[in-house]
């Protein structure tokens, strides 16, 4: 039997009641239940998991309110091959998005969906990507049958019935259908963590619309996150003259009182949570950097004459192994209660850990998996992740919700390369930024199913993330930055400098060269001072750069050998680099930017001159 319940009183929106009527007509779940975003509604969930065995609630001592849920064994990232960009026409998804014809789609969605709640409960999820009610947010409904997912859309987003106040009877969402895929017969016992080895992440851009089966985890089943904040949004930023992008925001104050605000994109697991609650290290007294966001921007140009960003979200979904007080203590105080972890380790006394939390692994630990710790595998997932309220982060910029955003006045384009690409330089202008960001390589991480530590191409951070084609999204950019060139000329304000960053280059014993986290403030020093028009550059074929002297080393050890290596540019790799670009740009296309194209071989030119 299909479950059908009235609608409760706060929700006025009839399109809205018949659509989830006819989802639970497709799904059959046992139960409908209409989320309002209390706390009565959030323990409630938060305890059925704990008696389902998903979770189990840590020490309330050492972590007070939080839970630690383990995700079944196969369902630990995102699925890049599982992910669809079904938009009407095959070249509109490019050649770097998987497509399918939609109408084929949404047949295989259909036979999937059928019957896939039954004997679970459908939750009816409304969430405002944007501080609510803001002009710039957008709102969407997740239809989930996953108690995981509303308690994390809870902290990820500004969850709750507000969001019906603001869409009225007839406001604009984004349907949002998400199921684990696993549904129970008649008094069949669930499992701990429900979910089904066949995966599909699908998006019709022109209907803005999003479906997601088999996954329980992360960006798979978050869908306000990679799915509406990137990949719907950014076809909606092309349409409407805006970016939606894969960045971290942070605001840098010296110790005169002037302040910037920086975004930054780099791929997943590459570090921008860790930017964006950088603490400047010692010797650095006076200075403060703020977070505005740690994974999503939204940026719009203003009448004024400059480029404003907000942070969609409002919590963090960030990667546990690595943390610590030493690298990150903003991060750890943001933990300091009610969180979510996945797929961490923990100890008898319901403590958690992963690698790197401290220097000494804890004895009689039980792993990710449930079992004891043998030392043989790691204790927790690579891709373990804590789920908290961006309001508990002792670094939140004061501006972080103002619906106006924060003037941005710089671009930072970084990967994960081992060679190659060096600590810092700085685009020669717009397109050279551009092109940069577009080219942009990095080793793969455990954020996503697949082979490790690959170089691959991911231009802006957004390869697994552009709702729409790659090569229209880089002349999106570049059009952005025409419009940009007039809108400064006539206020006199200054076109956002674009930047290219490198952390992870590694020795000839494959240790990282470049300390990083806290370390990275001298190179956040040069950026602002370059912004300022203070600090010197040296021109390079590849863009401009600092001497050793030009960047802040008091209190630093780091030599000139070491700056000399972590700033190296080897002309053999960089011919080998620049055509490997050449190799990204003509599987692009037909719709592949000339000016790009040029400024490749006029690069290779100048590296080989
Ligand atoms: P997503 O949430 O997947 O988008 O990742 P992210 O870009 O926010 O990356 P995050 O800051 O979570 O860092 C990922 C991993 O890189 C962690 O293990 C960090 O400890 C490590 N990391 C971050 N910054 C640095 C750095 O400056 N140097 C080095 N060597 N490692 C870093
Ligand atoms: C990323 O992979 O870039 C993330 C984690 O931020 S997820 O939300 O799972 O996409
Ligand atoms: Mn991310």
């Amino acid at each position: 039997m299909t479950a059908q319940v009235a609608a409760p009183n706060f929700v006025r929106h009839q399109s809205l009641i018949n659509w989830v009527n006819d989802i639970a007509k497709l799904t059959k779940p046992a139960k409908i239940e209409w989320c309002d975003g209390s706390d009565e509604e959030y323990n409630r969930l938060i305890n059925l998991m704990i008696d389902n065995g998903t979770m189990i609630k840590l020490n309330d001592e050492k972590h007070p309110n939080s839970y630690l849920a383990s995700s079944d064994p196969s369902d630990v990232a995102r699925v890049e091959d599982r992910t669809f960009i079904c938009s009407e026409r095959e070249i509109d998804a490019g050649a770097t998005n998987n497509w399918q014809e939609p109408a084929q789609m949404r047949t295989k969605l259909n036979s999937l969906f059928d019957g896939c709640m039954a004997g679970r409960t459908m939750y009816v999820v409304p969430f405002s990507m944007g501080p609510l009610g803001s002009h710039i947010a957008h709102i969407g409904i997740e239809i989930t049958d996953s108690p995981y997912v509303v308690v994390s859309m809870r902290k990820m987003a500004r969850m709750g019935k507000a969001v019906y106040d603001v869409l009225g009877a007839d406001g604009k969402f984004v349907p949002c259908v998400h199921s684990v895929g696993r549904p129970l017969a008649d008094g069949e016992k669930d499992v701990a963590w429900p979910c089904n080895d066949d995966k599909y992440i699908v998006h019709f851009p022109e209907s803005r619309e999003i479906w997601s089966y088999g996954s329980g985890y992360g960006g798979n089943a978050l869908l306000g996150k990679k799915c509406l904040a990137l990949r719907i949004a950014s076809v909606m930023g092309r349409e409407q003259g805006w970016l939606a992008e894969h960045m971290l925001i942070l605001g840098v104050t010296n110790p005169k009182g002037e302040k910037h605000y920086i975004a930054a994109a780099f791929p997943s697991a590459c570090g921008k949570t860790n930017f964006a609650m950088l603490i400047p290290p010692a010797g650095y007294e006076g200075w403060k950097v703020e977070t505005v966001g740690d994974d999503i921007a939204w940026i719009k140009p203003s009448e004024d004459g400059r480029l404003y960003a907000i942070n969609p979200e409002a919590g963090f979904f960030g990667v546990a192994p690595g943390t610590n007080t030493k690298t990150n203590s903003n991060c750890m105080a943001s933990l300091a209660q009610d969180v979510i972890y996945t797929n961490v380790a923990v100890t008898e006394d319901g403590e958690v850990w992963w690698e790197g939390k401290t220097k000494e692994t804890p004895d009689n630990l039980i792993n990710w998996k449930g079992e004891k710790h043998d030392g043989r595998e790691k204790a927790s997932h690579p891709n373990a992740r804590f789920t908290v309220s961006a309001a508990q982060c002792p670094s939140i910029d004061p501006n972080w919700e103002n619906p106006e955003g924060v003037p941005i006045s710089a671009f930072i384009f970084g990967g994960r390369r081992a060679d190659t690409v060096p600590l810092i330089s700085e685009a020669f202008d717009w397109v050279d930024g551009v092109y940069k960001a577009a080219t942009m390589g990095s080793e793969t991480t455990a954020a996503a199913t697949g082979a490790q530590g690959v170089v691959r191409r991911d231009p802006f951070a957004m390869l697994p993330f552009s709702g729409y084609n790659m090569a229209d999204y880089f002349s999106h950019w570049l059009e952005m930055g025409e419009k940009l060139e007039k809108l400064t000329s006539e206020h006199g304000t200054k076109m956002p400098k674009m930047f290219k960053v490198n952390w992870f280059r590694r020795d000839e014993n494959g240790d990282f060269v470049w300390p990083g986290f806290g370390q990275n403030m001298r190179v956040l020093e040069w950026i602002i001072n370059r912004c300022e028009d203070r600090a010197n550059a040296v021109r390079t074929p590849i863009g401009l750069v600092p001497t050793y002297d030009d960047l802040n080393w008091t209190n630093s050890d780091f030599s000139k050998a070491q700056f000399d290596l972590v700033t190296s540019q080897d002309k053999n790799q960089w011919i080998d680099e620049l055509n490997s670009h050449k190799e990204l740009f003509d599987k692009l296309g037909e719709r592949m930017p000339k000016t790009l194209k040029d400024h490749n071989q006029k690069l290779l030119q100048d590296i080989q001159a």
